[in-house]
């Protein structure tokens, strides 16, 4: 058996990083039994107030990113924090090596209905040892992350990591409090026959995906010549999970629903470590023509289109979207 702390500490990998990903692992497990106790801890339901995106925070939120926080302010290699229920980065100890950026809990409406949930994080390098971060310290592209992973507190809470260039997967034994290795070295399929999205937003797409989606609705009968299959969780960390378990792709593609936001999902602790983690297992994360990992972001909660998954899928996505460039 192999545990997360077994697996960490190797000499091939860094211990500050070690640490950081021990410290939110943990603060993980208090997030499990939080969900396990469910309305009986009095955890469920809107906390009354909005984030700076103007998202209604439920409790949860607001818990999940209150114990992150104070655990990571007070791990000496972290430098400082961002989240998404933040308005700014929050500094941490001038003298750590590494920043982190978490998604507390993604899949907020999942939470009242007893639906899976997760927490996202990513870990970027810092540049300016000695100095109190800021703001602009985080704008990394994603290709500068040196771990990325999620928590997807499901009928089991499982973590899902990339470190050093392998994805693996831990399972979170109830009995023992131990992440245990139920997989290494994670790959997906380049092709699939099931998609994630949601399809109510179909009139506000563009045309490349409108076709890309009406062709997989054809199935048998169309272009692509079989029959195509829909899931959707509504928390992204449920949909990637099983795009890492069995392939798959996953988008929230552009949408002009508001014109303010270049899709829904945020770039730097939702979309850049579910693109590292799908990447290394194989597959590919674009926003529907560029990769996403190669993004220079300008704000920390921007927003862009996800297409992620299967290889050969994502890239189909892509081509249409080139030779339609015009629509
Ligand atoms: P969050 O709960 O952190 O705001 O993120 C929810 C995101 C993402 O996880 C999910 O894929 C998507 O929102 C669901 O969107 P719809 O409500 O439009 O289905
Ligand atoms: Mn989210
Ligand atoms: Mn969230």
């Amino acid at each position: 058996m192999t545990t997360l702390a077994k697996y960490l500490n190797t000499d091939a990998h860094d211990p500050a990083l070690i640490d950081v990903i021990t410290t939110v692992t943990e603060v993980g497990k208090t997030i499990s039994q939080l969900l396990k106790k469910g309305a009986l801890a009095d955890i469920l339901g809107e906390a009354g107030n909005q984030n700076v995106q103007g998202e209604e925070q439920k409790k949860l939120d607001v818990l999940a990113n209150d114990l992150l926080l104070d655990a990571l302010a007070t791990n000496s290699h972290c430098a400082g924090v961002a989240s998404e229920e933040l308005d700014d980065a929050t500094p941490a100890n001038a003298d750590g090596s590494l920043l982190v950026l978490f998604d507390p809990l993604d899949g907020s409406s999942n939470i009242d209905i007893n639906m899976a949930v997760g927490t996202i994080f990513s870990i970027l390098p810092y540049q300016r040892q000695g100095h109190m971060s800021e703001n602009s310290d985080f704008l990394q592209a994603g290709n500068k992350q040196l771990a990325a992973g999620y928590l997807l507190y499901g009928t089991s809470t499982v973590l899902a990591l990339t470190i050093a260039d392998n994805v693996v997967m831990f399972s979170l034994d109830p009995d023992t409090g131990d992440y245990v290795l139920i997989e290494d070295n994670v790959q997906i399929d380049a092709d699939t026959s099931e998609y994630a999205i949601n399809a109510s937003n179909y009139r506000h797409w563009r045309a490349p995906m409108q076709q890309y989606i009406d062709e997989l609705i054809a199935g048998k009968t169309g272009v692509r010549g079989r029959d195509f299959n829909t899931r959707w969780v509504a928390a992204m960390v449920g949909d990637v999970h099983r795009i890492l378990c069995r392939g798959g792709l996953f988008t929230y593609p552009f949408d002009t629903k508001d014109p303010n936001k270049a899709g829904k999902l945020r770039l730097m602790y939702e979309a850049n470590p579910m693109s590292l983690l799908i990447e290394r297992a194989g597959g590919a994360a674009t926003d529907a023509v560029n990769r996403i990992l190669e993004v220079e972001p300008t704000e920390i909660h921007q927003r862009v289109p996800v297409v992620l998954g299967s290889k050969n899928e994502v890239n189909y996505v892509a081509d249409l979207h080139v030779k339609h460039a015009d629509q």
